[in-house]
């Protein structure tokens, strides 16, 4: 065996090690899963053995789950298969990681589990399959399911063995909602045995197994044999149901791999283990053809994580490694983005125009250290090293030798254009200036650039510290290597870059206020607002458009139409919006969330929010109760307005790349995940099918519905963006 190692002492206690060649961090390869069933075979036929320990080879985890960029080919096969013949191979697949483990788990002889780091989706269904689990004590350790949030089944045992470890109640969540947990709740849940310190770890297995006995009995005690067609319990059938209504309540149907997960559940609970897993193995297929997965796979998994690794990047040039960065403006911002500094080892100056600003900025950073070290995030030891890389102060010549500076400061040219020069009076050549502006163009900003090739949009999100996504703005005369230069910066300090040319409101905003554009239009059209944001919520977005917009603040969106009527014309204002955007702040004085009023009045005690009744005379409801047509009319041009202005960004050439369009949709506004990104979303529907709904609603509703040529040709060729060559215009 390759992949795979056994070592047997003088006690009879076989150490197996997991070391996947090739692989960073143990996944489960086809090649590994062929050796576990020779690993089988070898702890069975060797009688020396009493008993055998699972554990990882490598020192970053013990198995990280199915490894889904070799098994991209194979779900791809399977998601097509439609005769008989396809679909009994496909299930036999499917089952195969599923039927080696259930080997292991009847192998006769009892199996421990020692996981010293990370254990997930097919990682934590091996350990499942072993009769014991023991795991170091570290808070930072993720056990767990996460296979539902990338539209995928636990399909190897997790939703049989789960259930009956820990009961439905316990279970359900787990592998609905997909969130890993520390062992310590692990513990407390029951799925695992024992917690101790990494360095026992072997020694409390050995304990058990010396001490287990027969582990057939075992089995019998956890409910692992559970008797053929055991009566399935009220409580249980209450479980389900609510459940049920629970999925049916939140996700609104969007999420097929939830739904086959209740059934694999549900159905396997009532048949004997053996038959269960083929359930599952049947529901894993019937997941994987869905659109979903295959969208949600790609996007949030295959297309996330090559984005995380900053795959696509011209080789050749040295990685930027910035040692010193500096930040300009310590508000909300540039506090966060200092600390994001602070936490990846960059020593930082944080500059603001007085020095109270500037410490309030550093202290930001340090509270959010201190809640790390009390969530048992991050040691003591590191929060105060990570503290000590701040440096406020209001003095520009500290930047001296600063590799890297972003620019934070209040939204204003001719402020951004002062704090430009004045940093780069003090900096070296070398040096990239990066602006943080979320609105104003990068080409007009970096004319106040004495080396405007260096000189980018580095746009992150709020909060910082929680927003995984930063969007590179190249300007026109950003040069190559600051692209690259930003985006290794970007990796550096752990967020995902997209790289998308200037143009109003980049693409993240551009997108996303189509979302918010959209539900004034419908306000203004006399739909009932309660009806708008409902249906927003049931397109799968995390809140309604207008809901939104409370949230973003009101004031914020009418600066922005009136920025950009005084820039492009009239032409590109959102009419609607900016009629009724207009009055409620400038003559009623109602911001939004942040001052507690605004298309919602907002409890102050945080309680709640209900719809502001003067908002039936800024818009009168004339369309109040709701249809299924009217439901899907809205639901249609919330989606579509969206997708149509991310395939217009690509049409543009303002993003090259549709999995940094996709990525960026949902980490930046939250677009559903369900769909994989609004490309995807046009890629499952199909362009043709797509092209004809949108000139429907075209001529419902107007030209803000009408598809680029770059989808027209799609829609004719039908073509796809995840196959067609996009074609990337100079910027
Ligand atoms: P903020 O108002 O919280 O902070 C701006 C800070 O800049 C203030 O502390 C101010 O004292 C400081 N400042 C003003 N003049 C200065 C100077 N000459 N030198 C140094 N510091 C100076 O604003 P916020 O929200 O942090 O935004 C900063 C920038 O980030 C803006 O361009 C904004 O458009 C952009 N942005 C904001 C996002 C948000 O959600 N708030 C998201 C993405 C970008």
């Amino acid at each position: 065996m390759q992949h795979i190692s056994i070592e047997t002492g003088a006690d009879g206690i076989a150490l197996v090690r997991f070391d996947v060649i090739g692989r960073t961090m143990n996944t489960i390869t086809a090649a590994f899963s062929q050796e576990l069933e020779q690993l089988v075979e070898r702890l069975k036929g060797d009688a020396a053995i009493k008993g055998a320990i699972l554990t990882s080879g490598k020192d970053n985890g013990f198995i990280a789950g199915a490894d889904l960029v070799e098994m991209e080919g194979d779900i791809a096969r399977w998601r097509v298969a439609s005769t008989q013949e396809e679909l009994a191979g496909a299930v036999a697949d499917c089952a195969s990681l599923s039927r080696r483990l259930r080997a292991i788990e009847t192998l006769g002889k009892p199996v421990v589990a020692a996981i010293s780091g990370l254990a997930l989706g097919g990682g934590m269904e091996v350990a499942l399959a072993c009769h014991y689990r023991v795991v170091a004590d570290n808070p930072k350790i993720q056990l767990g399911f996460p296979e539902a949030t990338i539209g995928l089944l636990p399909g190897a045992g997790g939703t049989q063995r789960l259930p009956r470890l820990i009961g439905l109640q316990a279970a359900l969540p787990l592998l609905l909602q997909g969130k890993p947990v520390s062992p310590t709740k692990a513990l407390e849940l029951g799925f695992v045995d024992a917690v101790v310190p990494a360095a026992d770890l072997i020694e409390t297995a050995k304990a058990w197994l010396l001490s287990v006995g027969d582990p057939v009995a075992r089995w019998d005690r956890k409910g692992f044999k559970l008797p053929g067609g055991a009566p399935y319990s009220s409580a249980g059938q209450q479980i389900m149901a609510g459940a049920n209504a629970m999925l049916r309540s939140t996700s609104y149907g969007n999420y097929p791999a939830q739904e086959q997960i209740l059934k694999a559940v549900f159905e396997g609970t009532q048949v004997p283990m053996d038959a269960g897993l083929r359930i599952e193995s049947r529901r894993f297929l019937n997941t994987v053809q869905t659109p979903q997965a295959e969208a949600m796979v790609r996007t949030l998994f295959l297309s996330m994580q090559a984005l995380g690794k900053g795959q696509g990047r011209a080789t050749g040039r040295e990685r930027f490694d910035p040692r010193k960065a500096g930040v300009l403006g310590a508000g909300m911002m540039g506090a966060g983005i200092a600390h994001a500094h602070a936490l990846a080892g960059i020593d930082t100056v944080l500059i603001d125009v007085d020095q109270a600003a500037a410490d309030k900025g550093k202290a930001h950073g340090d509270n959010l250290l201190d809640k790390a070290v009390r969530q048992g995030r991050l040691s003591q030891e590191k929060a105060d090293a990570a503290k000590a890389r701040i440096c406020a102060s209001t003095d520009y010549g500290d930047l001296a030798g600063a590799d890297i500076v972003i620019e934070a400061v209040f939204e204003n040219r001719a402020l951004k254009a002062e704090v430009t020069r004045k940093a780069e009076a003090v900096l070296g050549s070398n040096a990239i200036f990066g602006s943080n502006t979320s609105t104003l163009p990068i080409d007009g900003l970096a004319d106040a650039s004495q080396r405007p090739e260096s000189f980018v949009g580095i746009h992150f999100f709020s909060p910082v510290d929680r927003m995984r996504l930063v969007e590179i703005i190249r300007g026109k005369r950003t040069s190559d290597a600051t692209i690259e230069a930003a985006t290794d910066y970007v990796l550096r300090i752990g967020k995902v870059p997209i790289i998308v040319n200037d143009s109003r409101g980049f693409y993240t905003s551009r997108v996303f206020g189509t979302y918010i554009a959209e539900g004034y239009e419908m306000l203004a059209e006399g739909i009932a607002p309660a009806i708008i944001d409902n249906v927003g919520r049931m397109t799968g977005m995390p809140r309604g458009p207008l809901e939104l917009s409370d949230d973003v603040a009101l004031d914020l969106l009418d600066k922005v139409t009136k920025q950009t009527a005084a820039d492009l014309g009239s032409a590109y204002v959102a009419k609607a919006q900016d009629g009724i955007v207009d009055r409620l702040v400038n003559q009623l004085g109602r911001l939004g969330r942040k001052n507690g009023r605004g298309v919602y009045d907002y409890a102050q005690d945080g309680s709640g929010k209900t719809l502001w009744a003067g908002l039936a005379d800024l818009a009168p409801p004339s369309i109040v109760s709701s249809d299924a047509a009217l439901v899907e009319r809205i639901r249609l041009r919330l989606l579509y307005r969206q997708a149509i202005e991310a395939a217009r960004c690509v049409d543009e050439g303002v993003i090259g790349d549709p999995r940094q369009a996709d990525v960026g949709a949902i980490l930046a506004w939250g677009f559903p995940a369900w769909t994989g990104g609004p490309l995807s979303f046009i890629d499952s529907v199909g362009a043709a099918t797509f092209a004809a709904v949108a000139d429907e609603l075209a001529r419902d509703h107007g030209d803000r519905f009408a598809i680029p040529p770059l989808l027209r040709k799609l829609a004719e060729e039908r073509g796809r963006f995840y196959e067609a060559p996009i074609r990337q215009k100079a910027a």
